[in-house]
């Protein structure tokens, strides 16, 4: 049975602004509310095409299913022996039988695209085309601005599978010279300094802002500036990557941040210390912020240790635990009996401490708590934490929930992370850009 797609396609017939001074530009993020991921939107192609790609925090390479539907007067391929595919340093490079088309090409530079969720892999060509994002004071969106030669690989229809509906492609964030904030900082001659706010309902719109380090305003009161909100810790790098397929000599894409404890309620949980560090020799254990799952994963013992202390710190607030508890979870309590505050249900606060005691990110219940309908119909409050069972490779995996409403700014310049804890507190929501164009 065929099924009826309903393809929505902006064709723009002004030209974008091409890359020249400094420049921030910005995209909205979405939730995909059955998927609980999150995607941007970017103009790609040439007539620029509104397109979806999934956010993928970690990420080294964008990818675009180029099979299907790839019509665009400016798309070029990039040969093995370019010093592009050199620099990508990917490895591979093939030929092709079929018709020649985006996908086709021979002696083409090509790379192996993943699905960071399913960790499925393909295999594509390395292609350059136009993206386009609108400007931004911080404070709207402006005009679109043109990056003509934007880096990415050709990835599958296959390659989608798991991902959101809608969404065609994947947009790397990570830690790499060619992630789509690198090649940003570098077309507009730019800091690689880009900030992502969650939204945390599929009914607005959360935001990335790339090449500034601020201001970022959202609706409030007042209005509000987040980068004057934000405490940093340094980013880790781990010597090596997580992918499916690895590459000799280079780093993990992911970022991590260098948790040495965690307190429930301002308590601090007795973990194994070996598991919060990166093994040198192997890149095991450690912590990393994803948006590739929903939820926090924790390494068993590091997952026991705090579902304990929670639990035991929650019984002294008198809420009600509520049995068996709703999978993937294993604390789930009646929501009926919780408080709800501005910065979500009042449950016992999870911090996780960073480089000195000092310095700490504190999860309220609205990032910890997880609403839940138990098989009668009750109302839950789960804690929104997962079991991720005794040697995961990384130990403490930071999921997209406990990011919502928060906002992080991954300054690659100064190789830190700037975080703002829930951004509640200051009376507004990742939802609050106010993304009515300035003319
Ligand atoms: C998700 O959102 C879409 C469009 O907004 C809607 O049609 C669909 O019913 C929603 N699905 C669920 C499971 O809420
Ligand atoms: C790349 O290889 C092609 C033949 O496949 C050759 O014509 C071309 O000169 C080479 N370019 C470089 C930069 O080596
Ligand atoms: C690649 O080269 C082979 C052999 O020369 C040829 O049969 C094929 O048609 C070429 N493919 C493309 C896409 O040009
Ligand atoms: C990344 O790009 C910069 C500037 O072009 C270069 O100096 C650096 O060596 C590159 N790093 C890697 C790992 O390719
Ligand atoms: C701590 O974790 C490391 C790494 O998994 C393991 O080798 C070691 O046995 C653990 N120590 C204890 C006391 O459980
Ligand atoms: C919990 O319940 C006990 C007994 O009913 C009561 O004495 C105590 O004050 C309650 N604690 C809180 C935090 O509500
Ligand atoms: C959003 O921005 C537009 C354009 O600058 C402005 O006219 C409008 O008042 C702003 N909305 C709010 C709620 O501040």
């Amino acid at each position: 049975m065929a099924i009826p797609i309903i393809f929505l396609i902006f064709f723009f017939s002004f030209s974008a602004l091409p890359a020249e001074a400094e420049q921030a530009l910005l995209t909205p993020i979405k939730k995909d509310n059955s998927t609980n991921l999150y995607s941007i939107s970017a103009y790609l192609k040439t007539p620029l095409q509104h397109t979806h790609l999934h956010l993928d925090l970690g990420a080294s390479l964008s990818w675009v299913d180029c099979i299907h539907h790839y019509k665009s007067s400016t798309y070029r391929h990039v040969l093995y022996n370019a010093s592009l595919c050199l620099e990508l340093d990917t490895g591979i490079y093939g030929n092709c039988f079929k018709k020649p088309g985006p996908a086709c090409f021979n002696d083409s530079c090509e790379f192996f695209p993943e699905n960071s969720v399913t960790r499925q892999v393909a295999i594509g060509d390395i292609l350059l085309d136009s993206l386009a994002l609108p400007t931004t004071n911080g404070r709207n969106p402006g005009k679109l601005a043109l990056d003509s030669d934007f880096v990415f690989s050709c990835g599958t229809a296959k390659l989608l599978k798991g991902l959101a509906e809608g969404v065609t492609g994947l947009a790397a964030l990570g830690r790499f010279n060619f992630s789509l904030p690198a090649q940003l900082s570098r077309a507009f001659s730019s800091p690689f300094i880009f900030a992502i706010c969650l939204p945390s309902s599929p009914s607005g719109n959360g935001v990335a802002i790339f090449n500034s380090a601020g201001p970022y305003y959202f609706l409030s009161e007042n209005g509000i500036d987040l980068s004057k909100s934000l405490i940093y810790t340094p980013l880790i790098l781990n010597p090596y990557g997580g992918t499916v397929i690895t590459y000799a000599n280079r780093p993990s894409d992911e970022y991590f941040i260098g948790v040495t404890v965690i307190k429930v309620n301002g308590k601090s949980v007795p973990l194994n210390q070996t598991l919060l560090t990166i093994n040198q020799q192997d890149g095991f254990g450690g912590t990393k912020i994803t948006t590739s799952t929903p939820y926090t994963v924790l390494q068993t013992s590091v997952f026991n240790a705090v579902t304990q202390a929670f639990k035991k710190e929650s019984a002294a607030l008198n809420l009600t635990l509520i049995t068996p508890p709703v999978k993937p979870f294993s604390l789930c309590y009646a929501a009926d009996k919780v408080i709800s505050t501005r910065v979500g249900p009042a449950v016992p606060t999870i911090d996780l401490v960073l480089q000195s005691d000092a310095v700490f990110w504190r999860i309220f219940g609205a990032n910890s708590m997880v609403n839940v309908k138990a098989s009668n119909g009750v109302d839950l409050l789960c804690l929104g934490f997962v079991d991720g069972g005794p040697n995961p490779r990384t130990s403490i995996v930071i999921g997209g929930h406990q990011i919502e409403d928060n906002l992080l700014q991954f300054d690659l310049v100064s190789k830190r992370l700037g975080f703002s804890s829930s951004v509640l507190f200051e009376s507004t929501t990742c939802s609050n850009f106010n993304f009515t164009t300035n003319t």
